[in-house]
Formats: structure tokens, sequence, C-alpha cells
């Protein structure tokens, strides 16, 4: 389990970029943790986010996992077709939670923590996906009992 609030990858700079992206043994200790974080998700059967919405996006500490391990020839590569994802074996189970609640029109307009981690996903060829909201828990009553139906779908998976 990574806890990416508690130990956040950094922003992905060039020279670590390069060093992810090459078989050198010198390794600074950004790319050496990158690369073990590219190591875990390759090994894992199902990759479990839990995601608050921060700013209307996915907090900046999970896009720079994501800049780490989304690698060529290992989770993505390109053909002459368009991208193509490489890790169709595995399963994504997903849960965001949010102050507000944005299942409706015009705040659905604001999510872009759902789409982007389903665009995402697909990215890297996982299809085989599970989005569960716990959103509106600064709305009383109404997030209590979402944030409780999110529970009882966790239990049920
Ligand atoms: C920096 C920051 C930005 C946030 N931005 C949003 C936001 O744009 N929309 C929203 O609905 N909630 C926002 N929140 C609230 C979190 O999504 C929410 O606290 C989190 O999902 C945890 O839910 P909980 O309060 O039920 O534990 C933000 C929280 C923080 C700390």
């Amino acid at each position: 389990m990574r806890d990416l609030g508690a130990s956040p990858l950094p922003h992905l700079r060039g020279d670590v970029l390069g060093q992810m992206r090459s078989d050198a043994t010198e390794l600074s200790a950004q790319a050496t943790e990158g690369k073990r974080a590219l190591a875990e998700l390759l090994a894992a059967d199902i990759l479990v986010l839990a995601v608050p919405m921060y700013n209307f996006s996915v907090p900046s500490a999970l896009k720079a996992w994501f800049d780490h391990v989304l690698h060529p020839a290992k989770t993505f590569e390109y053909t002459s077709a368009g991208p193509r994802g490489l890790l169709k074996d595995k399963k994504a189970v997903i849960l965001i939670s949010s102050a507000g609640d944005y299942s409706a029109v015009p705040a659905s307009g604001m999510d872009f923590v759902e789409p982007n981690l389903r665009a995402i996903m697909g990215f890297m060829g996982i299809t085989d996906v599970t989005v569960i909201k716990a959103d509106g828990s600064a709305m009383g009553e109404a997030g209590i009992s979402k944030k409780s139906a999110a529970f009882a779908a966790i239990e049920a998976l």
C-alpha cells in the first residue's frame, strides 16, 4: 500500500524522467523510488485508488505518481494505430470522495476526477474499472447517506 498523502513522490523532473526511462544503474533516490512504484503497479492484480477531489481534480500527489508509473513499453505503447495499454490483465477499484455533489449538471462539468481517472485507466489498458463515490460529505444528511452507500458498495465488492 502506498500512502501518497503521507509520502508523495516529488513532481517529476526532466533528469529523473531520463533516468526512469533508461537502464542506468546509477539512479537518484527519486528515480529509484519511481521505478519501485512502477514495479509495484506491474506486480499488482488489482489497483485500488482512494482519491479525494482537490480543486475539481485529483490531488497533485496522485498526478505525480501517474507521471512516474505511466511508462512507455511497460504500461502503454504507441502503435501506428495509436496508443495501446499494456495492463489488460488488471482491474481497478477507484474510490472518490468530495465535499460537493458532482452527479448532475451543472456541477458535473466541474468533475475532472472521474473522467481523468477513467481515461488514464483506459490508456494503460485497464478496462475492468469499478468507481465508488462518496460525494457530498459537506452537504449534511445527503452526504452521510451517500457515504453509507459507498461503504455498502465497498463491502459488496
Ligand atoms: C486542498 C483541498 C481541496 C479540495 N477541493 C475540493 C473540491 O474542489 N470539491 C469538493 O467537492 N471538495 C473538495 N475538497 C474536499 C475533499 O474532497 C474532501 O474533504 C475529501 O474528499 C474527504 O472527504 P471527507 O471530508 O468525507 O473525509 C477539498 C479538500 C482539500 C483539502
